[in-house]
């Protein structure tokens, strides 16, 4: 349980922290923290290598400095811990791609249409926010944004690979899969596996090459289409759906959970990935900053709970396990068996 507040620093500290948020979106876009931990470091050469003015650059850094991103000792600049693992080309958890397109650029678009969203009104009357920006004219593209979600799913992908045992199934249906991110890590630890991505058709050729560019091109068959209302193939083992949950409101919710019943052979089992808070509603709160930035994209998007996703499971028929956390305090795994 968070400790209220009891000070106005504390809500002008909240007020501001989009500005921080700022700072690090212009740092990757600048690719600041790979230049730092190219060589030496000191406003001059930072200036050359970006070809930013010193003043402004020197601003950049010294906000940068203030929330701990980097460090300056005589002049020269370094990169903290975190910035040196998470936000250098090549580092171990390079994530900048991510950070740059789905929260620099959706998330944070997105956010800037809130206050109509709080209303229920769109934004794209026929479309979500986030297809609307992406495949519009002068969007990023369909490619650009599903590399970025590739990026972001492809660590937590192998977790869930890693701890989901699918045990002898050979079949798997990966609903609104985009990149297919979790259905390779899915057939690289099962190796008798074979895939289904059901998707909008612009993400298909970019699902393709992926599958390509792990070699398993063979075991993925690809779906162009909607999920509410192209048909999904049946006799499946397992029904994945991560991230789509949080996209589509309550009554679609519904619908996918009776799709993916109706898939499923008896005994099979449906995985629901998705950012999901408390069942009391009090955190956590990466979890409910993600969920809140969803509703621009779909005002009729649900607060996820496990307790909410076990339900509409078990309405639809299944017979639930239970979840777990899966990405710490931010996505949860709810799995549920077709009796
Ligand atoms: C946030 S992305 C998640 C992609 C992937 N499941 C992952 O976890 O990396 C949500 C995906 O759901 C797809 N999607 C959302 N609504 C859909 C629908 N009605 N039919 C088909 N795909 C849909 C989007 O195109 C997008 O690829």
């Amino acid at each position: 349980m968070v400790k209220p507040l009891d000070d106005v620093r504390q809500i002008s500290a909240l007020t501001y922290g989009f500005i921080a948020s700022k700072a690090l979106f212009a740092a990757v876009d600048l690719d600041l923290f790979t230049r730092i931990a190219g060589g030496t470091a000191n406003l001059e050469t930072l200036a050359n290598a970006t070809a930013v003015a010193p003043n402004r650059l020197r601003t950049l850094l010294t906000a940068l400095k203030t929330v701990g991103l980097v460090t300056e000792t005589d002049g020269k600049f370094a990169n903290s811990p975190a910035a040196a693992t998470y936000l250098v080309a090549g580092a171990p958890g390079d994530f900048r791609d991510y950070i740059s397109v789905v929260n620099g650029g959706f998330l944070y678009e997105g956010l800037r249409h809130l206050g109509k969203a709080m209303r229920g009104e769109r934004t794209f009357p026929d479309k979500g926010f986030y297809e609307g920006i992406v495949y519009s004219e002068g969007g990023v593209g369909g490619s650009a944004f599903s590399r970025a979600q590739h990026a972001g799913s492809l660590g937590p992908a192998q977790v869930m690979a890693r701890r989901v045992d699918l045990g002898s199934a050979t079949t798997l249906l990966d609903v609104g899969g985009g990149s297919g991110a979790y259905t390779l890590a899915f057939l690289r630890k099962n190796p008798k596996l074979s895939a289904t991505i059901l998707d909008f058709p612009q993400t298909v050729d970019t699902a393709r090459r992926y599958a390509a560019e792990a070699g398993m091109a063979d075991r993925v068959n690809h779906v162009a289409g909607n999920a509410l209302t192209t048909p999904w193939p049946g006799e499946q083992d397992v029904v994945l759906m991560s991230y789509v949950w949080s996209a589509v409101g309550g009554n679609d919710i519904r619908t996918l959970a009776s799709r993916a019943f109706d898939s499923l052979k008896p005994g099979g089992q449906v995985l629901i990935h998705d950012f999901m808070v408390d069942d009391d509603h009090s955190g956590p709160a990466f979890a409910a900053w993600y969920l809140l930035g969803a509703l621009p994209d779909n005002p009729e998007a649900e607060c996820l709970s496990g307790g909410f996703v076990e339900r509409c499971l078990s309405d639809a028929g299944f017979s639930v396990d239970g979840t777990e956390p899966m990405l710490h305090e931010i996505t949860a795994l709810t799995r549920a068996r077709k009796p």
